[in-house]
């Protein structure tokens, strides 16, 4: 596992402190699987409320990229599934910040996308191990140091096909419901600590990964591209995807001293899914 941790990770709080609206000023941030997508726009979200952000990736090039373009950020190559890899994460994050506040559990993959009959358990486990098991090592690490330190806050990324189900995305939605699971239990295991725990229901989030997830759709039902991304926008009442933005906001305010009584609760951000 490669490591690459910046010095100036630290100075996201002075260099930014000029802003009134900091709500996370001297807050130590741990995000997973953010060196794209939405993980990526929350660590942005983060550090211009002031905190101090650490991130990791499966992805070297992807986060190297990263790293290089946001120099503000710390980081470390880590695939989130594995039990070792997380432990060597919170060491070298944890000496980074020097300490922990806020855990954002974002890591998650679409998995495959057929019917019940054709999945293997291979690709059912692929899927459970990145979007549940992922939180479950994250999460514990985070619980030990949290728990003693009596505050913080742990976000958990569900999804609406974890309120809906999703057809022909059983390994995800089944993934996805559990983060719910979770997340409430974690918010009644921790709460008497002080330490608050939420999950995150995004809708279709434009970007990358939703358009991998519609041509998957696309190509197993024979509709075109544009059919299945017509389908999902009106799925929803605001009749629009959501912003990989609009994400990162509603983290930085569940985090934040005004989400200080808010905890075991799906937000869910999705312009108000009617059917899936
Ligand atoms: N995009 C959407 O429409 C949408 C909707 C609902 C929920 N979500 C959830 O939001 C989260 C982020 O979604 P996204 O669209 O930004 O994802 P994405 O597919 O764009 O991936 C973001 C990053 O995750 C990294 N990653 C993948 N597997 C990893 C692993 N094992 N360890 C560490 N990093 C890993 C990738 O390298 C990538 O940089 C996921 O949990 C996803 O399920 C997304």
């Amino acid at each position: 596992m490669s490591s690459t941790t910046h010095p100036t990770a630290a100075g996201a709080t002075s260099a930014s402190s000029a802003s009134s609206a900091l709500t996370h000023t001297n807050q130590r941030v741990l995000i997973t699987a953010a060196a794209s997508g939405i993980g990526l726009a929350t660590a942005q979200g983060f550090l211009a409320a002031g905190a101090k952000v650490f991130i990791c990736d499966v992805n070297a090039e992807q986060l190297a990229r990263t790293l290089q373009e946001q120099p503000l950020m710390a980081g470390m190559v880590c695939d989130v599934s594995d039990e070792a890899q997380v432990a060597g994460l919170f060491e070298v994050a944890l000496q980074t910040l020097g300490g922990l506040d806020i855990l954002v559990n974002n890591a998650g993959i679409a998995g495959p996308t057929a019917l019940i009959e054709d999945i293997s358990l291979q690709d059912w486990r692929q899927c459970l191990a990145v979007n549940l098991d992922a939180a479950f090592l994250c999460a514990r690490q985070a619980a030990r140091i949290l728990r003693k330190q009596g505050s913080g806050s742990i976000v958990n990324m569900a999804s609406t096909a974890g309120l809906y189900g999703f057809p022909r995305r059983a390994p995800y939605a089944s993934a996805k419901w559990a983060i719910r699971g979770l997340t409430k239990t974690l918010a009644q295991e921790l709460g008497p600590a002080g330490v608050r725990v939420n999950c995150i229901c995004p809708g279709s989030v434009a970007g990358e990964r939703i358009d991998r997830v519609i041509a998957a759709e696309a190509k197993k039902t024979g509709q075109s591209e544009d059919e299945v991304r017509t389908f999902l926008a009106q799925s929803a009442s605001l009749k629009t995807f959501i912003l990989a933005q609009d994400i990162a906001d509603m983290i930085v305010f569940v985090t934040s001293e005004k989400g200080a009584r808010i905890s075991g609760q799906d937000l869910i951000v999705d312009g108000n899914t009617e059917t899936l």
